[in-house]
């Protein structure tokens, strides 16, 4: 398909003499159409050419040759303002759907490396946390977002596997077992014993003593103990999997800290050999005071391993396994520091061109409406799935209400309780709390992922009404230059580029708005142009157009991880 920046780009830089690949990044699209389809700021190179932006910017338009693809260039102020010929636009967009169907947009920028995607990671034997709700659903969208855009994305799921509260549950289980029902689930009732012993621990501290030597016992390979931890991992794996299964999170590891047990040692001996440790109040650790941060503890004063331990550790075996192009941790912003200082480290260690590939993917809170946070009350743990099965259950609810001939009421509204979920995550940039809201969540008229979920129903019926899908090499394409179609076409346009965005900045909301903004135009277009008509070469345009709208909306929403809904 024409790139239409690069063609832009290229033209400038003939007449300025510059890299057109640098001047490409200067382009922008206006937000305003009115002011243009791409517009190029001349300020940057106001110092470079001695001379002010209006001038270059008259100087370029004076010298720049039209072409069929554009249609033509005006000056506002330092700024140049293309205005694309639309039929040139149409064509290419269409005729790219066509041939790649729901391969559109897709690109080879990866060239097949590597991409850890290091996500979701709870704590074993702990409550799921809704923070990793966050966690699981960014890290998915992330994952295939990055192997749209031709790399391979290697999804790990760190589990916290190891620790502390391991020797909680098997002591709280060891007093209290009897009282609690595992017929039901093995996994809540071992969560309510990890909750009240955290509780009862404040009143007696005695019990932080056993589960200590609990733990112990876990470390020093004690066989009973090894298979209480083999049990708890078992069935708080069983219980995430369903989870991970409405979500569609895919993980090719689930090497979690337990692994790393036995892989420390030698982390921890390079790190000797190096001359990187040093003692301080008892502990070993990696000075940064020359980076304006706290010590890196590795071992601690009582001799044991720590979190940053592991993720060296970690680290050192995925350069080895993966050779990686970048490594995302997608964790809590809470956890800044402790990413600053592991890479810092690894950097240190010799690997630099690893650990500037490596990004913590931070994020912010999950509030209610009021800004309360949600899920970090004691003992008022929420498992995920139950939101999830809440989620889909209210959707039933409505639909039963709005449509209840609906063929498949359950598929349906497992679609949409859980796209709900996903898209109100994705649909702020992650650094921002998220609030989580069920009327505003669920609300098929906001910006929500039920409203974009209901707009790809809609291209589906009308194709359907119409019964049959109009073949691209038989359309008049010139039927299609009103207003909310080239809209909708620009849009269809931006794809490629809005993947790519998302991916070189993490940020999957930017790919959740360009949805909504494409569901916007599309429900616009649907509105003002109506599409089963006399007129069968303009039906043909509006039925191909709505196909390709479809096409995109779903090839959009399942990078995301939602699935979509073939009615509603
Ligand atoms: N288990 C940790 C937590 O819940 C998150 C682990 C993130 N990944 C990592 N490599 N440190 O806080």
């Amino acid at each position: 398909m024409i790139n239409l920046k690069e063609e832009i780009a290229k033209k400038i830089s003939e007449i300025i003499e510059m890299n057109a690949k640098d001047l490409e990044e200067y382009i922008e699209i206006p937000k305003d159409s009115e002011m243009g389809d791409y517009a190029f700021p001349c300020f940057r190179l106001a110092k470079e050419l001695k001379k002010a932006p209006p001038l270059i910017a008259n100087e370029i338009k004076e010298k720049i040759q039209l072409d069929e693809n554009i249609e033509k260039i005006e000056t506002v102020g330092g700024y140049l303002n293309f205005y694309i010929n639309p039929l040139v636009l149409i064509k290419n967009v269409l005729a790219e759907i066509d041939e790649k169907k729901q391969d559109y947009g897709k690109v080879d920028i990866g060239k097949g490396r590597n991409v850890i995607i290091d996500y979701s990671s709870p704590n074993i034997a702990k409550p799921f946390h809704i923070g990793h709700l966050r966690s699981t659903v960014i890290g998915g969208a992330l994952y295939k977002i990055y192997n749209f855009l031709g790399y391979n994305s290697v999804g790990i799921n760190f589990l916290g596997d190891w620790g502390i509260q391991f020797g909680k549950v098997m002591a709280g289980y060891s007093m209290w077992k009897d009282e609690y029902d595992f017929s039901e689930s093995e996994i809540n009732a071992i969560l309510k014993i990890y909750v009240r012993y955290n509780k009862e621990e404040k009143e007696n501290p005695e019990l932080t003593d056993k589960a200590r030597a609990y733990f112990k016992k876990l470390e020093d390979g004690d066989e009973e103990a090894r298979k209480t931890w083999e049990w708890l991992r078992k069935i708080s794996l069983e219980n995430y999997e369903k989870t991970y299964k409405l979500l569609n999170s895919k993980f090719d590891s689930y090497n979690g800290e337990a692994y790393y047990n036995d892989k420390m040692e030698s982390v921890v001996n390079e790190l000797e050999e190096k001359g990187l440790l040093k003692i301080s109040e008892g502990a070993k650790v990696v000075d940064l005071e020359a980076y304006d941060m706290p010590p890196c503890i590795i071992i601690t004063s009582a001799g044991t391993t720590i979190y940053a331990t592991r993720d060296l550790a970690a680290l050192k075996d995925r350069i080895q396994t993966y050779d990686f192009a970048k490594a995302l941790y997608v964790v809590g912003n809470e956890q800044q520091l402790h990413f600053k200082q592991v890479f810092k480290v690894l950097s240190l260690m010799g690997y630099e061109e690893y650990a500037k590939n490596c990004i913590h993917i931070p994020f912010g809170l999950v509030v209610d409406k009021n800004g309360e946070r949600i899920g970090s009350r004691k003992g008022n743990s929420v498992l995920l799935e139950d939101i999830l099965k809440e989620s889909i259950q209210k959707v039933k609810t409505i639909i039963e209400d709005k449509n209840p001939n609906i063929e498949d009421k359950e598929e349906v509204a497992r679609k949409v309780g859980v796209g709900a979920i996903i898209f109100n995550d994705l649909s702020n940039s992650r650094i921002k709390d998220e609030i989580f809201d069920w009327d505003m969540l669920l609300n098929f008229n906001g910006e929500t992922g039920p409203y974009m979920q209901y707009i790809y129903v809609r291209t589906k019926s009308v194709l359907k009404k119409a019964g049959y899908v109009p073949e691209f090499k038989n359309l008049i394409l010139e039927k299609l230059l009103d207003k909310p179609s080239i809209n909708t076409i620009k849009l269809l346009y931006q794809f490629s580029n809005t993947v790519i965005l998302a991916g070189e900045k993490n940020e999957p909301s930017i790919l959740a708005r360009y949805l909504i903004d494409l569901a916007q135009s599309y429900s616009n277009f649907y509105n003002e142009c109506k599409i089963i008509i006399e007129d069968k070469e303009l039906q043909d345009a509006r039925l191909y157009l709505t196909y390709a709208v479809g096409n995109v909306l779903k090839t959009g929403a399942e990078l995301l991880g939602m699935e979509m809904p073939n009615e509603m």
